[in-house]
């Protein structure tokens, strides 16, 4: 198995309930390795530009709103297989749909309120890694 690197963002509901240590500890104890991590406050252009194929849907002005409330957590997460592994240990998208054990079925609320985000493919997880971190604030260990 290939070793990759995939984006997770971390949202504003799991920011503001206190769980990014809850979550990142889940990808530690997996034996996932954090090569980047940073918070930030996202503005309405780097949304528009992340969810682009989303732009035109109805809950696209809810999920703006949302992703804006508070500041969110970018980590860069790298391992074998890491993009499915991150999506399998996510859930999915909808909360309410999660299985318990998966980190939306413990944490999430419905679809938008739904704790973490992480990239579909590995050709998303690159473009994605891309937009959010510089080559110098990856990191090799
Ligand atoms: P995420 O993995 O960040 O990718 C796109 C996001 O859009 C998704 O998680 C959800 O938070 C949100 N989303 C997708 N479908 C819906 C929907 N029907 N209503 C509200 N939000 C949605």
């Amino acid at each position: 198995m290939a070793v990759e690197r995939t984006l997770i963002i971390l949202k504003p509901d799991c920011v503001k309930k206190g769980l990014v240590g809850e979550v990142l500890k889940r990808f530690e104890l997996a034996t996932l390795k954090l090569a980047g991590l940073k918070m930030k406050k996202l503005n309405k252009k780097i949304l528009e530009e992340h969810y682009a194929h989303h732009k035109d849907k109805p809950f696209f002005k809810g999920l703006a709103k949302f992703m804006k409330s508070s500041p969110v957590v970018f980590v860069v997460v790298e391992g074998e297989n890491a993009v499915a592994a991150v999506r399998d240990m996510a859930g999915p998208t909808d909360s309410k749909q999660a299985p318990k054990g998966t980190i939306r079925g413990d944490y999430g609320e419905d679809i938008q309120v739904n704790v973490i985000h992480a990239s579909d493919s590995l050709e998303t997880a690159n473009a994605e890694i891309a937009r959010f971190f510089k080559k110098s604030e990856l990191f090799d260990y």
